[in-house]
């Protein structure tokens, strides 16, 4: 993945569980996790080995940490690196996860190689928003929780996000429901 991810990743881990535990913990990993450059590609396992080793030295769920990323990934980015692209992709949640695709294709044409996830977006009477997710990736649905949790956040929407279909069970995309506090 591209070394902003790994960037965010690794800051995710240090200010949730302290630079020091994380610099004792990456030991184990056969590469250096600070020194990625945001603009160039590195290889996935990477991104998988320092998950694997955060969780297993930091005693954290995969899960739990996947979705603390998501949600931090959006609380950070949207007050600093990218604060006018968020500001650009839509002015509320719906608009924004519909939007997704052309921001990641937009980011395509200044990182190539760059494979970004697919999104689909619906709303549901019942005042639910249900949202699709196509990857080349696999193991990345919790991060994606957090993702959405953390748009609710920035955008003021109450709401439970709901991971509703497993591309492992059924399929090739998951589905998650973000059901809205009335
Ligand atoms: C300005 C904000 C964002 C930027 C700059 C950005 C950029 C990126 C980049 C560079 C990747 C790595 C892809 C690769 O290396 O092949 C990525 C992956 C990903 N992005 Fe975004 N992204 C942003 C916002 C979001 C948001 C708000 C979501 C919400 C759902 C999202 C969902 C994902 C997911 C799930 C992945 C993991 C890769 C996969 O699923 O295959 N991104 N993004």
């Amino acid at each position: 993945m591209y070394g902003l991810v790994n960037k965010l990743v690794v800051a995710t881990i240090e200010r949730h569980y302290g630079a020091d535990r994380w610099r004792e913990a990456s030991r184990a990993l056969p590469f250096d996790s600070h020194r990625y450059m945001a603009m160039q590609p590195y290889d996935d396992d990477e991104t998988y080995a320092i998950v694997a080793t955060a969780c297993g030295h930091l005693s954290v769920a995969a899960a739990d940490l996947m979705r603390l990323i998501g949600r931090d990934w959006v609380a950070h980015t949207s007050r600093h690196e990218y604060r006018e692209l968020f500001a650009f992709n839509g002015p509320d949640l719906y608009t924004f996860i519909g939007n997704l695709n052309n921001l990641h294709a937009t980011l395509g044409n200044q990182m190539p190689g760059l494979r970004p996830p697919s999104f689909t977006v619906r709303r549901e009477p019942v005042g639910h928003i249900v949202v699709g997710y196509y990857s080349h990736r696999a193991g990345l649905a919790p991060l994606v929780i957090g993702l959405l949790e953390g748009l609710c956040e920035h955008f003021g929407v109450r709401a439970t996000v709901r991971h509703a279909r497993s591309r492992v069970d059924e399929g090739d995309h998951d589905e998650f429901c973000i059901e809205l506090e009335p």
